[in-house]
């Protein structure tokens, strides 16, 4: 890929910096084991909390007796729900302003684990020891587990809410009666009930925090938070503290992958106990907390239906969701948007007429869901889509390729209006497809599959053509919490010709110290080596909505580059006074200021630097600096064409990924190499999703994976070998035409395993089996489906 993706990228003599796979500039912090996490943090003082959770789905709380916990060696303070409505602080809003989140139960518990009260103690284990002898008196009541017997409204979760009924929302999008009508006169129709199931982002680093306050009063919060900006001013909201009397801070931040986007209770917790104890307070929360309380991610079930002609045209797409959001309404979504970008579900394909719904109902299980690794509910959109195409070739006995070939939006109808009101930018989804389909050989893996066949070997070929919707958002439409989902950036240049970047983002693994300094070098002809890249400080970094989404790159790359120009057009006036020249005779050629014409006088940003800060002219403003907001005018659509290559072992159901291809199209590529690293751990994720990870709960309400032992993540003696590619489309509306990468592989890879497998047991009619395929699901589906024979 990388070679590849240099050279599309290096097609100018302009090009400095961009298209190359430079080291990452982070990585010898890392390596060396000099990362700064908020679990480093030491503060004198420093009391430790630990939270008391339900070990009820729901109940009633009749009692809580603080007595043994309080009596405890180094126990400072214990705080109940109680505590916090006397304080006013017992309700959190959530993002999307659709409901509200208790911070510690009060009157009743809504899911297990639960967070029902916050011991504070001298140490970390006195703190954990205490919280086992809060004595709680729980009443308990019938969970309430399905979304189905939800609906039926027979048990009311959550009496604190005005409209007794668990329905939360209705969504839809779309032309119900017309996509009715078309599929009515479709002359082939499929549909099937696709899950997506309950699964949880599973960072390394858990999430956690430390709050002091100063001698004046004033809150420092060092926090594992993708969006500090957004915290602040949420705290600023929920505790009444002025915004300028608060610091967030995220430091280092070991993965995130949305599930760092909420603000969850111990953070509000911890603060109360800082504020309260008048001592630094700090909460790491186990691995065990983070699987049963913070944001999980899908719960979707979706009725997908799909209309279409006998040689394959589609017609129509209809898709009916069920979803389910746990106690409460934490969904980490834009406010506009409660299903997400759940539209993108028409995916890569011309769906002349497409209706999609949504109802949101509460069940007693954890509250959520966040975007986990996708841009908010692309994932599951793709994989409904990506795994319908494949029951209808499956049913019209089509090759899966072809069907995609007929009904793909043409690289020429770009920008591309869907059914369900996206403007697609651009995209070469033909291109892409091909690359694929030749670089793994794919007319040559359909005969060996017909050889197998005929032996009664069991080989299957995935294909996932997908189309992603990144860069949240255009603040006519994106929001959270009422602040729009613009991002920022802002560039210093000092005398000596290096500088330093700050933007909103804030890099969880990402890169971002080394992308967004190439991008700054390549608008500015400056070493990326002496750009610092600073994020994550409220304190001094320009107001962000942060990282997820896959909006870095969109959004805050876009604000560099532009932001970088301004630096330019002032740079420019300063070159003309050195070449004594008017400033209307500077161009910028070759990352040099030159006269026109006369190629011989020029100066380079580091001349024109220094003497920006010494001799900067009669009338021009000394220094160089810049900052920026930029609202991006749409989202971007990166595509990508994945094929996964699968035998699987009928006598025992195990599914082995012979071989597993990703064509990915992000645009202009800043980093090749950080975008292969992307690809990979988005792929290693969505292979875990296909094949291992789900968050069950049993009929009680209990969380049935609260840990590594049970919740499995992927190391590399499961994940296959990544080959990977890539196609160049650039985003015609982004300033140096980027596309997110991030998500993707999240994104594409999951339906291109399942539909391998699928194909593989196709023979046998086996149309769907729901994530993640283990082997027993993999080996009763085979034995049914032999029974039925
Ligand atoms: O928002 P987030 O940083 O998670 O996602 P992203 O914007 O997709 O970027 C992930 C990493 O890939 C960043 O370091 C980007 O700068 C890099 N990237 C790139 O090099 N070229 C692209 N076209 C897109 C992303």
């Amino acid at each position: 890929m990388s070679i590849e993706t240099d050279a599309a990228n290096n097609a100018g003599p302009q090009t400095l910096t961009m298209g190359k796979s430079m080291k990452r500039k982070e990585d010898p912090r890392f390596l060396t084991g000099n990362g700064n996490y908020v679990d480093d943090m030491r503060l004198p003082g420093m009391l430790y909390m630990a939270i008391v959770h339900s070990p009820y789905p729901h109940a009633n709380i009749k009692g809580i007796d603080k007595t043994a916990a309080l009596a405890m060696p180094g126990v400072k303070a214990v705080i109940t729900g109680e505590d916090l409505v006397a304080a006013s602080l017992a309700w959190l809003p959530t993002f999307h302003g659709f409901d509200k989140q208790m911070v510690l139960a009060v009157g009743k518990v809504l899911f297990q684990h639960q967070e029902v009260a916050a011991v504070f103690a001298e140490t970390r284990e006195a703190a954990r020891d205490a919280a086992e002898l809060v004595d709680v008196d729980y009443e308990p009541l019938d969970p309430v587990i399905s979304p189905f017997d939800s609906m039926k409204d027979e048990i009311i979760l959550r009496d604190d809410r005005e409209d007794k009924t668990n329905h939360i929302y209705h969504w839809d999008s779309g032309d119900k009666d017309g996509t009715q009508t078309a599929l009515d006169d479709s002359e082939v129709v499929v549909t099937e009930r696709i899950y997506a199931p309950r699964c949880h982002p599973a960072p390394l680093e858990p999430c956690g925090c430390v709050a002091q306050f100063d001698a004046m009063g004033r809150l420092h919060f060092w926090v594992t938070s993708q969006a500090p900006h957004v915290y602040r001013t949420a705290i600023s909201l929920v505790t009444g503290i002025p915004e300028d009397k608060i610091r967030v801070i995220s430091p280092d931040i070991g993965g995130g992958f949305g599930n760092k986007v909420p603000v969850y209770p111990g953070y509000v917790c911890a603060i109360v106990g800082a504020l309260i104890l008048k001592t630094p307070v700090k909460w790491i929360e186990t691995r065990t907390e983070n699987l049963t309380t913070t944001g999980f991610a899908r719960d979707y079930h979706m009725d997908v239906t799909i209309g279409a002609k006998k040689d394959g045209t589609v017609t129509a797409l209809k898709v009916k969701t069920v979803a389910d959001h746990g106690a409460f309404d934490a969904a980490a979504d834009p406010s506009k948007y409660p299903a997400g970008m759940f539209g993108v579900v028409t995916g890569s394909y011309q769906f002349p007429v497409a209706f999609a719904e949504l109802d949101a109902y509460f069940t007693n299980k954890a509250p959520g869901g966040v975007a986990y690794r996708c841009s908010f509910r692309v994932t599951e959109a793709s994989y409904a889509i990506e795994r319908g195409m494949d029951i209808l070739a499956q049913k019209l006995t089509m090759d899966p390729a072809e069907l995609r070939r007929k009904n793909f939006v043409r690289k020429d109808q770009f920008p591309y209006d869907s059914a369900l009101g996206f403007t697609y930018d651009s995209g070469d989804y033909e291109g892409t497809m091909d690359k694929a389909l030749n670089q793994i050989g794919y007319a040559e893996l359909r005969r060996e599959q017909v050889e197998k066949r005929a032996r009664g070997e069991y080989m299957g070929i995935g294909i996932s053509t997908f189309t992603e919707v990144v860069g949240a958002g255009p603040s006519k439409h994106f929001d959270i919490l009422g602040i729009k989902m613009f991002d920022s950036a802002e560039i210093r240049i000092h005398p000596t010709g290096t500088g330093i970047i700050r933007t909103g983002t804030k890099s969880q693994g990402q890169g971002h110290e080394t992308t967004w300094a190439q991008i700054v070098a390549e608008e500015l002809g400056l070493d990326p080596q002496n750009l610092l890249v600073e994020e994550g400080d409220t304190d001094t970094a320009p107001y962000g909505l942060g990282t997820y989404a896959s909006r870095s790159t969109p959004v805050a790359g876009a604000a560099l580059a532009l932001a970088a120009r301004r630096v330019r057009e002032k740079a420019k006036k300063v070159a003309a006074h050195l070449l004594e020249a008017a400033t209307e005779d500077i161009e910028w050629v070759e990352h040099k200021f030159q006269v026109m014409g006369a190629p011989s006088r020029s100066v380079t940003m580091k001349e024109v630097a220094f003497a920006a800060y010494t001799n900067p002219g009669e009338g021009n403003e000394p220094g160089l600096e810049a900052s920026l907001y930029y609202d991006p005018p749409n989202m971007t659509f990166p595509h990508g064409a994945y094929i996964a290559v699968v035998d699987v072992d009928a006598e025992t159901g195990e599914v082995k990924v012979r071989r597993f291809l990703a064509i990915d199209d992000c645009g202009t590529v800043i980093n090749p190499m950080i975008v292969e690293g992307q690809v990979h751990g988005g792929l290693t994720e969505g292979f875990a999703i296909a094949f291992m990870q789900e968050i069950p709960y049993d009929e009680q309400g209990n969380n049935m994976a609260p840990n590594f032992m049970e919740y499995l993540i992927p190391t590399s003696v499961e994940a296959p070998v990544w080959e990977t590619g890539s196609t160049v489309t650039p985003s015609p509306h982004h300033p140096i035409g980027a596309k997110g990468v991030g998500e993707s592989p999240n994104v594409g890879s999951p339906a291109a395993f399942v539909n391998a497998v699928m194909d593989a047991l196709s023979p046998l009619g086996v149309t769907h089996i729901d994530m993640p395929l283990t082997r027993e699901k993999v080996w009763k589906a085979i034995r049914n489906a032999e029974a039925a024979a």
